[in-house]
């Protein structure tokens, strides 16, 4: 009996060697460790051996379950890492959809200022950029607007420290950048930026805003050019039916000037509450820019002429998207942000 018992660890050990996976050392640990095992038959029938054999090949049959157990986990633990485990220890389902991640989107400012880039791009006018913060002569004087000019109450303005620098409250001193810089050449550019007026904070005002201006400069420029031009932005805007009126109007710095209004895109020029029932909604300022303008920037009135525009981002976003305060654009308000 001792004998058959030794030859079993014997060959359960040799075979171990040729348990190559977890799978084959499954089957190895049941056919020597199981219950069908030789070792487990032999224990359980210790009690039809003759009381004296009992103790001897008792303790014997266990020495020998000890000893296959810890080959066996010996083994295990060769193969552990060997091998790639399907079923980790903490159950992932794979197929599982992930978690949503947070996505950023650009402000309605930015969306509606790109949107005008383009369709100005598709006309051949270039974005030019203009310090935020101008000079007093910049903003006004040059632009036809001398000091203690009645004029100078259309823009409350922020001043700094330093006399005579102030933070422009329109984009048309960079007229006079573009002026200087492409002169005597014929120009076609925007003038995208931030604003910034000294005034109440309402629904309808706020102390920073973005304007576009436009400024085209050339020979034989004249006001039906400005009409087309600014006709055909409105239709690629608005809509291919839309409807445009110009009013006359005052600037400085144009002369004429005008006011550019789009029928009404909501109620098509019936009347609504948006357009406060006139079916017209004005849109942005415009006129052929002043001879003391073009001269300020260095082209000879007789020889050129031009055209220029300023108009509101957000207040065309607003008109756009029914937004009634414009509060809304820089009070960082997430629930507003999103529905863009
Ligand atoms: N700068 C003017 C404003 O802020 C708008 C404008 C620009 C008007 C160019 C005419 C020509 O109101």
């Amino acid at each position: 009996m001792l004998e058959s018992l030794n030859k079993t660890e014997q060959q359960a050990l040799s075979k171990l060697q040729h348990a190559a996976d977890s799978t084959a050392l499954k089957e190895w640990r049941s056919r020597h460790l199981g219950k069908e095992s030789a070792l487990l038959q032999a224990l359980g029938s210790l009690g039809s051996l003759p009381a004296e054999d009992r103790p001897a090949i008792g303790r014997r049959a266990n020495e020998i379950r000890r000893a296959l157990e810890a080959a066996c986990q010996q083994r295990a633990d060769e193969l552990r890492g060997t091998e790639f485990d399907p079923a980790p220890a903490v159950a992932l389902d794979v197929t599982l959809p992930g978690r949503p991640v947070q996505r950023g989107r650009l402000h309605i400012a930015t969306k509606t200022l790109r949107r005008i880039y383009a369709i100005w791009a598709e006309m051949g006018f270039q974005v030019y950029r203009s310090p935020d913060v101008e000079t007093d002569e910049y903003n006004f004087e040059l632009l036809n607007i001398p000091a203690h000019h009645p004029a100078r109450d259309m823009w409350d303005t922020f001043h700094t420290d330093t006399p005579g620098i102030i933070l422009r409250t329109h984009t048309s001193p960079g007229q006079i950048h573009a002026m200087r810089e492409y002169c005597p050449e014929p120009i076609r550019v925007i003038l995208p930026g931030m604003c910034y007026r000294y005034e109440q904070i309402t629904a309808r005002s706020e102390i920073q805003f973005n304007q576009v201006e436009g400024l085209a400069v050339g020979k034989n420029i004249r006001f039906t050019d400005l009409k087309g031009t600014l006709s055909d932005f409105a239709r690629r805007m608005f809509g291919a039916s839309t409807g445009t009126r110009f009013r006359a109007s005052h600037f400085p710095f144009t002369e004429p000037s005008a006011e550019m209004d789009i029928e009404c895109f909501l109620c098509s020029g019936e009347g609504c509450s948006v357009c406060k029932y006139t079916g017209w909604l004005e849109i942005l300022g415009c006129g052929m820019v002043h001879p003391t303008v073009l001269q300020n920037g260095g082209y000879d009135p007789c020889e050129f002429t031009g055209f220029a525009f300023g108009m509101g981002p957000e207040r065309i976003a607003m008109l756009k998207y029914e937004i009634e305060d414009i509060r809304y654009f820089w009070g960082n308000d997430l629930r507003f942000l999103e529905q863009f």
